[in-house]
């Protein structure tokens, strides 16, 4: 069998490998996603005060801090088992907002945004950020402001450093709104909505291009899940477990965090280090689920805001039921930002949101605690056991991206299919096969627990194991 890898897996956060074997013919047998390091920081957490627990995680992923912040601070709630004050619940959700729209900027904008505007075969020393800014400049200018609004927003809100935030902890947040902040933010937010709706206008109209690749790029039945709110709204910080198959039928609703191991289980395959979490119920590995964008939307039943609620509508015209291709991520991720502004709007004009008290302060009263939130990549999970003394005996996290790691690798898998001929290895064609990977926008360094970026490549194997090809960038 020949081989193709693709590693490092350029404009994703992290570093991966993919690997795609030819048969015989030189048609593609296989292709699979490896992520390659690995730190043992379940083990590393042991000893350590509970209190601690929301930093030291914070600290894992460059990229990912406030969610880890806001997962690990919920599961510290629970071993206090105190109710947040609301107007700390609703600081947290700003902040947690404010990282969705930012990360879903890096990801559209710098990420995504020069294959769907430069075009997927175009000069590949161009096909970056830099060839956008020039030649969509207005695009590129969109991008970097809806981007800075979100990480001025959770500066401001949290304190701190944007990229290590310090604002949130257990029991609630550390400090009330500054009447200025709030109203700071309500005046930059219409420019940034509007640059939001001006893109989404454009992918809109222009998506139907890349019919080809919505097609191939990860469109296959697999379940959905998410967090929603009490009544079927789409929720990010708080909510409850859903889960629906591909027809849209809901298999598991409200499900409390606490219970997630009847539902969640975690594999681990030899040849990553990356868990794959797959629904229980189903076993291994038939009970692939998707998370992120594409299922928050697939799951709610209501986005709750003016505009992102008529976008859903819209959204759903796509197919009857969920929406299975993964290549509209990118719709959804859109959607989610303007979802992101409104609700970041309403929860500041809402007078509250200045009261005083923030934060319930309490000693732990339990000894197991689990939070749960969506990150802008999806469900994050962090689970805590701790003794007497408040030191950690186990913890188990559930990385957002690592729940697509089954869902990655199918659809790593059916574009390498669709795309990859043995004989003529175009880059566009494993561009393509890596854009698929920038779609479900997995945080490889935070799947790991490795610190900082990791590098990635392709790697093409022919059917006798040989090395034919390797396409390496950094
Ligand atoms: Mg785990
Ligand atoms: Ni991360």
């Amino acid at each position: 069998m020949k081989t193709i890898t693709i590693n490092p897996v350029t404009r994703i956060e992290g570093h991966a490998k993919i690997t795609i074997k030819l048969d015989e013919s030189g048609a593609v047998a296989k292709a699979n996603m490896h992520v390659t390091q690995f730190r043992g920081f379940e083990k590393f957490c042991q000893g350590r005060p509970y209190t601690e627990m929301p930093g030291l995680t914070a600290r894992t992923c460059g990229i990912c801090p406030v969610s880890h912040l806001i997962s690990s601070s919920k599961a510290a709630d629970m071993l206090l088992a105190v109710e947040i004050p609301r107007t700390g619940a609703n600081l947290r959700r700003i902040i947690n907002l404010g990282q969705i729209v930012q990360s879903h900027a890096l990801n559209f904008f710098h990420l995504s945004s020069p294959d769907l505007l430069l075009g997927f075969d175009s000069d590949p020393k161009k096909r970056n950020v830099f060839g956008v800014m020039e030649a969509f400049p207005d695009m590129a200018k969109a991008g970097i402001g809806i981007r800075s609004f979100g990480q001025r927003v959770i500066e401001r809100v949290a304190g701190g450093k944007r990229i290590h935030p310090i604002g949130i902890v257990p029991g609630g947040v550390r400090k009330p709104l500054d009447p200025k902040v709030r109203a700071e933010i309500l005046e930059e937010l219409p420019a940034r909505l509007k640059a939001a709706r001006e893109t989404l206008n454009w992918f809109k109209k222009n998506m139907g291009k890349f019919q080809e690749e919505a097609r191939v790029f990860g469109n296959y039945p697999t379940l959905f899940m998410g967090l929603v709110g009490e009544n079927g709204e789409i929720e990010h910080y708080d909510g409850k477990l859903r889960v629906i198959d591909h027809t849209g039928k809901i298999l598991a609703d409200k499900i409390s965090p606490a219970n997630y191991r009847d539902y969640i289980g975690e594999a681990v395959e030899e040849e990553s280090y990356l868990k794959s979490p797959y629904y229980k119920p189903m076993g291994y590995p038939g009970g692939v689920y998707r998370v992120g964008p594409l299922a928050r939307l697939n799951i709610a039943d209501r986005m709750g805001t003016p505009i992102a609620e008529e976008e859903l509508a819209e959204f759903r015209q796509i197919e009857r039921g969920p929406i299975l291709s993964s290549f509209y991520y990118h719709y959804a991720r859109l959607i989610e930002i303007i979802y992101g502004l409104e609700k970041i709007e309403a929860l500041l004009k809402d007078e509250e949101i200045l009261n005083p008290h923030i934060r319930a302060k309490a000693e732990p009263n339990r000894f197991e605690g689990v939070g749960m939130s969506e990150a802008p990549r999806g469900t994050l999970m962090h689970h805590y056991k701790i003794d007497k003394n408040g030191l950690i005996e186990w913890v188990n996290l559930i990385i957002a991206s690592g729940n697509n790691n089954l869902a990655m690798n199918h659809g790593v898998e059916q574009a390498a299919k669709h795309f990859v001929d043995g004989k003529n290895i175009t880059d566009g064609a494993l561009n393509r096969v890596e854009a698929v990977i920038r779609a479900f926008d997995p945080c490889l360094s935070c799947s790991t627990h490795a610190l900082g970026k990791m590098p990635m490549r392709i790697e093409l194997l022919d059917a006798d194991g040989a090395l034919l090809d390797i396409k390496e960038r950094v």
